[in-house]
């Protein structure tokens, strides 16, 4: 049996108010019309959706702060992303929320992200895994080590960047010792800005939204470019961190470049034509269908 995936990054409980005729202003009250509370954050929708692939995923988190441990620990359950390796969040930690508002066009967030994002990662046996997800950049720069103990324990490594108010250089060397990096179109433009070179990790995978996505390992001279299938947007929240189940399913597969960018670009699509952050992959308890690629 194939080593299970063990993805790494901040656990949010997710209040998502769905269909609000407007975003509330100062002094007024906007009443949603639908609400639901799901687990929420990169890590977790990447590992949501490789799981809905039928990978076996273990969430390396802590837990949203009481009450909300007990809503995130049955939706991992409903997605099959097993919590044994998270831990509760310290007292006197604030529960870490997400608050989205949803127009039909768009969405806005209110977050609060409080106390370390990762348990101690000695209580992990790397070992045990074949590969390891970090869902941002900001929590392999809180905890460096997490990179050197995967990597001697034979495990492969990807990092998806996630916005950042504010990069610096630095990250290039954490970036480069990866084995896939995957930002997307603004974040890799940020980065460039503070002197972080595109291509400094040995494969990176640049998603464009409604452009699919294009990849190149440090050693090429050009980039292979996979485009979207043209669908109807309903939601493009936890597009991206789909789009790396997608390819990341393939590239652990050893499948060819190509094929893993457009594995990526199906998980990409069936995300943003559903209301959801578990990759969109679950709504009103139906799924999309992920099409073959
Ligand atoms: N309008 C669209 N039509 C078809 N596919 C899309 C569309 N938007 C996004 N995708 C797919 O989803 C992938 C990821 O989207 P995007 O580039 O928006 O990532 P992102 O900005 O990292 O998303 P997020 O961080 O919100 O999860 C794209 O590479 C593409 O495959
Ligand atoms: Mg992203």
């Amino acid at each position: 049996m194939n080593k299970p995936i063990l993805c790494a990054g901040r656990l949010y409980c997710d209040l998502v108010f769905a269909d609000a005729p407007r975003l509330p202003t100062l002094g007024t009250e906007v009443f949603a019309p639908n609400l639901s509370l799901c687990a929420g954050g990169g890590a977790f929708i990447t590992g949501a959706t490789l799981a809905s692939m039928g990978h076996s995923v273990w969430q390396f988190s802590m837990l949203p702060a009481a009450p909300f441990d007990t809503l995130v620990l049955a939706d991992m359950k409903e997605h099959h992303v097993v919590a044994t390796a998270c831990k509760p969040a310290a007292t006197g930690v604030d529960p870490q929320i997400t608050v989205a508002v949803g127009l039909q066009s768009d969405r806005a967030f209110l977050t609060r992200a409080d106390g370390p994002a990762l348990p101690d990662p000695t209580t992990i046996r790397f070992s045990d895994f074949a590969h390891l997800h970090i869902g941002e950049l900001k929590t392999l720069q809180e905890m460096p080590a997490l990179l050197g103990m995967a990597k001697s324990a034979g495990l492969t490594v990807s990092l998806d960047c996630s916005w950042q108010d504010n990069y610096d250089k630095s990250a290039a060397d954490l970036i480069a010792a990866v084995d896939v990096f995957l930002p997307n179109e603004y974040e890799v433009a940020a980065l460039a800005a503070v002197g972080v070179p595109e291509t400094c990790a040995p494969l990176t995978v640049i998603k464009s939204g409604v452009n699919g996505a294009r990849a190149r390992a440090r050693t090429d001279d050009a980039w292979t470019q996979s485009v979207a299938a043209p669908v109807k947007v309903v939601d493009a929240t936890g597009a991206g961190d789909a789009f790396n189940a997608g390819f990341l399913s393939c590239w652990l597969d050893r499948a060819p470049i190509e094929q893993c960018l457009s594995k990526g670009n199906a998980c990409g699509a069936a995300a943003v034509q559903a209301l959801g952050g578990a990759g969109g992959f679950k709504t009103t308890g139906e799924r999309v269908a992920l099409p073959d690629t």
